[in-house]
């Protein structure tokens, strides 16, 4: 995979980490990203359904539960916020900023800190979007979005990664960070994502379930090929930085194509649905989960996934990475 001027934006390449996720044909550690859920509202230590020993974080057990995945060798994570409460407009964005000023000045650049910036887990719709007479209201989505990707990078976010699949978000989010001189933060777009069914467990991790409907208006139909690959093209030429499939293993035959039109790092992600497979598998006795973790991972790997983000990242190093 070339990585070169073309691919990343020098001038965001700003630490070691994204190097690491961005460089070379191995998969080392610095390519898995571990997701994170951060609840405003939630005190309880409670584990998220079918996803193994991921949970809930809030405000006491964030600061511990990154230190402990940091001692077993994970640095890259990703952060999910759900706010305390749901409206359809006006949302307030102050707690992500605080939880993550709170992490960076904790642990600085020791880790890498993305942002998944979706409206979902904040709509009282449960959708990606807003709605104007029950079609997608695009200018105000936009424009919140534009104000997320802000607001994240006050609170200190090394990357923004907006995953709603509305055409015209990377666009408009890289020029409100540049005009705000966030011209070093990355984006990493979901570029390629389909209405998928494996995404059950996170649905209820981030409640984020559609009120009403499915998210078919915005999502890539998986059955659409030529689609699927000029979404991650038009993203690409709207100024993203790195690309990505979702879900990762559905998504194996798209990597190799959709680097080579847009010469950018693709990475895979591997989904709720696709990881408790395991998870359960492996409760039944029925599998050894670290072995089938670790071949799923170096499937996606040679299907050419440059960085995978996964629920069992935090494991890299019990299995050997
Ligand atoms: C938010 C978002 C979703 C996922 C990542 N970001 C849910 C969705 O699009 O419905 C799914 C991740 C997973 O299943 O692990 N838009």
């Amino acid at each position: 995979m070339k990585i070169g001027k073309k691919v990343l934006n020098q001038s965001r390449m700003h630490n070691d980490i994204l190097r690491n996720m961005c460089g070379g044909k191995e998969l080392t550690r610095d390519q898995l990203i571990q997701p994170l859920f951060f609840h405003e509202h939630e005190s309880a230590d409670v584990l998220i359904e079918g996803l193994g020993e991921n949970r809930i974080l809030h405000d006491n057990n964030i600061i511990g539960n990154i230190a402990k995945d940091m001692k077993n060798g994970c640095r890259n994570f990703i952060l999910f916020f759900v706010p305390r409460l749901k409206t359809n407009n006006s949302f307030n964005t102050k707690f992500c900023e605080n939880i993550l000023k709170k992490i960076k000045i904790e642990f600085q650049n020791d880790i890498q800190v993305w942002v998944d910036l979706c409206i979902c887990s904040f709509t009282k719709t449960g959708h990606c979007c807003l709605f104007k007479e029950s079609k997608i209201d695009l200018e105000n989505s936009l424009n919140v979005m534009s104000n997320f990707a802000l607001s994240f990078a006050n609170g200190g976010a090394d990357g923004i990664a907006p995953s709603s699949m509305l055409f015209g978000v990377v666009k408009s989010i890289r020029q409100s960070l540049d005009k705000n001189n966030f011209n070093h933060v990355p984006i990493m777009s979901y570029s390629t994502k389909f209405a998928s069914n494996f995404y059950g467990p996170f649905r209820a991790a981030a409640d984020s379930t559609p009120a009403f409907g499915d998210r078919t208006g915005y999502q890539l139909d998986y059955n659409d090929y030529e689609k699927a690959i000029q979404s991650s093209i038009t993203f690409s030429e709207e100024g993203a930085d790195l690309m990505m499939v979702k879900p990762g293993l559905l998504s194996l035959d798209l990597i190799k194509p959709i680097n080579e039109k847009t010469s950018k790092p693709v990475g895979a992600y591997q989904v709720s649905g696709e990881y408790s497979s395991l998870v359960y598998l492996a409760e039944k006795k029925l599998i050894d989960f670290d072995k089938g973790l670790l071949e799923t991972w170096s499937s996606l790997k040679r299907g050419g996934a440059q960085y995978i983000i996964s629920y069992g990242a935090r494991y890299a190093k019990r299995l050997g990475i």
